[in-house]
């Protein structure tokens, strides 16, 4: 690898913020501001046990993953239209625009919306057409990964790829999301099978509050090419030494993992013990309307809690395009503009 000198945090941050970056790991109900929950909840009519903005945002205080989805699941009620599915995701993809995301896979949850009445078409029509537009737009290049609720059945996760498939060319792979413990990647092996049969990409939550034998599943199992969060793998050195050899990206939330509480504080987190055992680890953001913030103040603030240097912040931005699903041409001019901007700060 080459060297990399290192340079002072006020110039480290800059050049964190400035890094082209891709951001693999974001659930767009995730992105949904309470501000333009308000909006939709007053455009639709749709009524919140919530007097306002500052009373919604005071109530993101959680202890574990189980506490933040009640909330989270709560907010994406307002949801009804395609216009609606649009606003969020154009919104989110303009903001990723500004931290300098060149490239975003973005996961959504139908059964969320399906579930409440509303049609597969109005989610998926609405985040496709958002993404289209954001590419005109800024030039920012969008894909949607379908997740399944791990929380639901097996059946369950079947007819809602069944509903989807008339779109297949409008999502490019499926996840596995919602509470990880007692919901161990088996339940779900017909499914991921049947969709790796019909060539779609696949990732799963694994190892962010469940043990490092569901990280092993997702892998061995659903066969995943990804695994999102994955930061349990620590506790089982057979597993990290796997996760390096078959250079199996892992999609790290920090801020998430803070507030969740899966780290104590942001300092104890151990992404730079994943990059340092040769883990092609990413940051991203995950939910950040409710964690406090988008994949910059990630990785800004996790930089000055941990103190990981330019060296680090390069192959972040490097395996995040190397775990994208973007072709090698895209990649590779990605990696371009990267060290051209590394030249400059050297
Ligand atoms: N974990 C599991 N499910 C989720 C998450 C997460 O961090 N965010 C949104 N759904
Ligand atoms: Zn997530």
């Amino acid at each position: 690898m080459q060297h990399i000198k290192p340079i002072a945090p006020e110039r480290l941050a800059d050049f964190l913020r400035a890094m082209p970056k891709a951001e693999l790991h974001i659930h767009i109900e995730g992105s949904l501001e309470p501000e333009l929950i308000f909006a939709l909840a007053g455009r639709n009519g749709v009524a919140l046990p919530y007097a306002d903005v500052e009373a919604l945002r005071a109530a993101y205080a959680f202890s574990n993953l189980q506490s933040f989805l009640d909330i989270y699941y709560a907010g994406a009620s307002v949801l009804l239209k395609e216009q609606d599915f649009y606003d969020m995701a154009r919104t989110y993809l303009r903001r990723a625009a500004a931290d300098n995301v060149v490239h975003a896979e973005i996961f959504f949850d139908p059964q969320t919306h399906t579930a409440r009445g509303v049609a597969m078409d109005t989610v998926i029509n609405g985040l496709h057409r958002a993404c289209v537009d954001a590419q005109t737009e800024s030039g920012i290049s969008a894909a949607l990964i379908l997740c399944f609720l791990r929380h639901l059945s097996e059946e369950d996760a079947f007819a809602t790829l069944e509903q989807a498939l008339p779109h297949r060319d409008k999502f490019i792979g499926v996840g596995l999301d919602s509470s990880e413990l007692g919901h161990p990647p088996e339940k779900f092996s017909r499914v991921f099978a049947r969709c790796r049969e019909l060539g779609f990409h696949r990732v799963a939550h694994a190892g962010e509050e469940g043990p490092p034998s569901y990280i092993w599943s997702a892998l061995d199992v659903l066969q995943v090419e990804r695994i999102d969060h994955g930061v349990q793998c620590v506790q089982d050195a057979l597993l990290m030494q796997r996760l390096a050899r078959e250079r199996i990206p892992l999609t790290v939330c920090p801020l998430s993992n803070q507030k969740l509480r899966v780290f104590p504080n942001l300092a104890d987190h151990n992404l730079g013990r994943l990059l340092d055992a040769g883990l092609v680890a990413t940051v991203n953001s995950d939910d950040p309307a409710y964690f406090g913030g988008y994949i910059n103040t990630n990785f800004v603030q996790t930089f000055a809690a941990t103190g990981l240097t330019l060296q680090h912040a390069y192959a972040l931005a490097r395996n995040s395009f190397e775990a994208s699903f973007c072709g090698p041409d895209r990649k590779s001019g990605f990696r371009d503009q990267l060290d051209q901007l590394l030249e400059a700060y050297q």
